[in-house]
């Protein structure tokens, strides 16, 4: 019997409404092509608002030294050399214009006493380069976008869930999916989609992530022939809440830091004087992570299992003008006030640096048709991120992905898809609805408790190996799980449907972190202690069937008047 569904025509096709997506959509609609974007969640309801503390842009406000060659040193410093050189030029040289133009579009940002942007300190940055809206700066820039794209005639459609990307030959054409309110399916042509999915945080047990973050787009990309890279390299945040579990992983934001917050073992001794005496809490976020994380294995852990976090010294005028949510967040959830008790945090999975290959100028895909933004796509921040660099990216990449794809759609035709392609994904996500399906939930739990044992702060090839068995066996039964109910609001469904996904981004991680026999940035291998000069190559993922195919390659060389600005000795 033939499928339902419903046809539906735009010329650029964008999946994701975090920042990234909701940019994109401002830059491609200005460009004067049809934009469409979806969303699996509600409009506003990304990751984007966990990036609390603040956009990076060296306005040298605070700061006056501060210019765009020094936050281009600061980012291809913490991704430790296999950031693509160009993505951190464009980032450091555009961030400023995006950060006023923002302003423009209605963002309130906080001010200094001359009526200037206030910029806050952030880890590994060298000055004061964070331009911040209390603690909520997420929340504020997405807030702006979303104003703006509902004052222009930009589609909307949320509580949609893409399952498939359309392929025409080698081209990109269109996308399936299901809307998860009401259970009808929808076939996009598009000229040209943009991914902007954002992370994959949720493979892990312990993450700031939201539901949402389940690796939708590297999956999407990786199933239409699209290249990872780097995907090894995730973040750890090193300040997520530990108490009370319902809250575990929450983030507490760099801002605390920033702002003058101390890190305290149960001794009641700054450690961070011992790790790294000139940075101190304010080194690089790796650095600290594995910090606090040495302490807890030590033995000088908080009763729940974290570290103390204390800006109590600060005063409570301070602390509730400066951090209003980590007050709340703390007296509501935890019953903890800042302003005169300390915090209990530990590493909180954040923020993945690798994802989908993208051209810097234009973030266009291998694949024809395809583009990424955000998260989702790698990069820029090679081996690590500096905290602040991600509202930054969104925004800088986020644009530049509207104006790429518009630019594509301009010579690219509307293709129709194969009918059969449709129907066969339509008869794929109802195949999930049975009987006698193995619970997703279970299939999600025994990953995510897999990936946060095995591939967590420091690796080994025993637990590496032991994280890839798992994920292949969990991949084999991944097709046979299945839950009862329709099509209508069936989160069973969707988790059914996330599943594949996310199996994809763990099997990426720990690949990668097998192949990478060296400690870089983020990726810190016990077996391996050492920065190896062999390994400053990106690595590459690739379909190939149903495998996963892996390659290393060297990072693109940085031009001379680039070279100029980094530590020749460490480069
Ligand atoms: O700590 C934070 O506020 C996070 C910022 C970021 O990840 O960029």
């Amino acid at each position: 019997m033939a499928e339902k569904y419903i046809d539906y025509e735009t010329d650029i096709l964008i999946i994701g409404a975090g920042g990234a997506g909701l940019r994109a959509a401002i830059a491609g609609f200005d460009s004067g092509v049809r934009v469409t974007v979806v969303t699996k969640s509600l409009l506003g309801k990304a990751h984007t608002v966990m990036a609390e503390g603040g956009i990076a842009a060296s306005l040298g406000n605070l700061d006056n030294k501060d210019n765009w060659e020094v936050h281009f040193n600061d980012t291809v410093v913490e991704g430790v050399y296999i950031s693509n050189w160009r993505m951190a030029e464009l980032l450091a040289r555009e961030a400023p214009d995006r950060v006023y133009e923002l302003e423009q579009y209605g963002a309130l940002f906080d001010r200094t006493p001359e009526g200037k942007i206030s910029q806050r300190a952030f880890g590994a940055h060298t000055y004061r380069r964070l331009c911040h809206v209390g603690d909520r700066t997420g929340l504020e820039l997405i807030k702006t976008l979303e104003d703006q794209v509902l004052h222009r005639d930009i589609k909307f459609f949320d509580e949609l869930y893409i399952t498939k990307l359309l392929k025409k030959g080698d081209r990109v054409i269109g996308a399936v999916g299901i809307k998860l309110n009401s259970g009808e399916f929808y076939a996009f042509r598009a000229k040209a989609v943009i991914v902007a999915t954002g992370g994959c945080g949720k493979i892990y047990k312990v993450t700031s992530n939201s539901w949402e973050s389940t690796g939708d787009g590297l999956g999407l990309a990786f199933n239409a022939g699209a290249e990872l890279m780097d995907m090894e390299m995730i973040q750890f945040h090193p300040t997520g809440m530990v108490y009370p579990p319902g809250v575990r992983g929450l983030l507490v934001t760099e801002g605390v830091r920033g702002d003058g917050g101390i890190l305290l073992n149960s001794e009641g001794e700054r450690y961070m004087l011992r790790y790294s005496p000139k940075k101190k809490e304010l080194d690089a976020r790796d650095i600290v992570a594995r910090a606090n994380y040495a302490e807890i294995m030590a033995g000088r852990g908080t009763p729940h299992g974290g570290v103390y976090l204390d800006i109590s010294h600060k005063g409570a005028d301070y602390i509730k003008t400066k951090l209003p949510s980590m007050y709340a967040q703390f007296k509501d959830f935890a019953g903890v006030d800042i302003t005169k008790e300390k915090m209990e945090v530990a590493p909180t999975v954040h923020y993945q640096m690798g994802g989908i290959k993208v051209d810097p100028d234009t973030t266009k895909t291998n694949v024809d048709g395809l583009f990424a933004a955000g998260e989702v796509a790698s990069g820029l921040h090679g081996a690590n991120r500096l905290g602040g660099n991600s509202l930054a990216d969104i925004l800088v990449f986020g644009r530049r992905s509207g104006l790429g794809a518009a630019e594509y759609t301009k010579k690219a035709t509307l293709e129709e898809p194969s009918k059969s392609d449709i129907e066969a994904e339509i008869a794929r996500v109802k195949s999930y609805l049975r009987d006698d399906g193995r619970n997703p939930y279970e299939v999600i739990e025994e990953l995510s408790a897999n990936m946060s044992d095995n591939v967590g702060i420091i690796r080994t090839e025993t637990n590496l190996q032991k994280a890839l068995i798992k994920i292949l066996e969990l991949k084999s039964s991944a097709p046979k799980v299945g839950v009862r109910g329709d099509l209508k609001y069936n989160k069973g469904l969707l988790a059914c449907l996330e599943i594949p996904n996310m199996l994809t981004a763990a099997e990426a991680v720990v690949r990668g972190a097998m192949t990478r026999k060296e400690s870089r940035g983020a990726h810190a291998r016990s077996d391996y202690p050492k920065k190896d000069p062999n390994f400053k190559k990106n690595i590459i993922y690739k379909k190939s069937g149903d495998e996963m195919k892996l390659e290393l390659r060297p990072v693109p060389e940085m031009p001379e008047n680039l070279k100029k600005l980094v530590d020749p000795e460490e480069y």
